[in-house]
């Protein structure tokens, strides 16, 4: 018997132990639902699932909000800048984050029904002196606001992405991040993706593409 032969071998009789199919052992590994650490979280968490049974406007997967989470925590974000506040799904998992760091979500929407129904959200996840919420056109209030930012959500209008970028990149902190939903599905704006993948400044790389896909983007030191 060939080596190639007792290693199919060898493999096939350790799936069978372990009772599994022969090739996904190794291969995949899949999230299980976030897990509250403490009553403040547990509140979040609650708050994200009641919203979801609401009226949804691509609002961010859970896949998507968990990794912007952890994003803004390990970066220890103090200002955390939204454009496209919808129903606040999106900010509540950024609250999850700054409870710890001890910032604060600035976020901002046109539609005034979502922002009602947003401030309704963090109110029941017990958020809202974590968040303040803007209504108006973000490419009008948003820069008006020129403190530095340690992560900047865009999620507006798609046609708006590269003017938004623009507008706010020179306040990112050195060392802050760019994070843009929608990179794969709707399709994403062209400007904006040419603008995040040639600029020197920046390093982007685009995650969760198997969903909407999630653009991360390093302003760098
Ligand atoms: C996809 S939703 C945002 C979803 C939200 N980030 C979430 O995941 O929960 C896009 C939002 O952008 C808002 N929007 C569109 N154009 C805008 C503009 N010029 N200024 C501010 N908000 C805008 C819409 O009203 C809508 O609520």
């Amino acid at each position: 018997m060939t080596t190639i032969h007792k290693t199919a071998l060898a493999c096939l009789a350790g799936a069978l132990l372990l009772g599994t199919p022969a090739m996904s052992a190794a291969q995949t590994a899949e999230p299980k639902p976030a897990l509250p650490k403490d009553d403040g979280e547990k509140r979040i968490l609650e708050a994200i699932a009641e919203a979801r049974k609401g009226q949804r406007y691509a609002n961010v997967s859970d896949a998507d909000g968990r990794l912007m989470r952890q994003l803004v925590e390990a970066v220890n974000a103090k200002r955390v800048v939204e454009l496209g506040t919808s129903t606040g799904e999106s900010g509540l998992y950024f609250s999850l984050a700054l409870r710890k760091t001890g910032g604060k979500l600035y976020t901002y929407d046109i539609d005034p029904g979502r922002v009602e129904v947003a401030k309704a959200n963090f109110k029941r996840a017990g958020v809202e002196d974590l968040i303040v919420v803007t209504l108006g056109d973000a490419h009008e209030t948003a820069p008006k606001n020129t403190e530095p930012i340690d992560v900047l959500f865009i999620d507006a209008e798609k046609p708006g992405y590269d003017a938004y970028l623009r507008e706010l990149l020179p306040l990112v902190r050195p060392g802050g991040l760019i994070l843009a939903h929608n990179m794969h599905t709707p399709a994403p704006n062209p400007r904006y993706v040419e603008a995040v993948t040639t600029n020197p400044d920046l390093d982007t790389s685009f995650l969760l593409m198997d969903g909407a896909g999630l653009g991360v983007t390093l302003k760098k030191r």
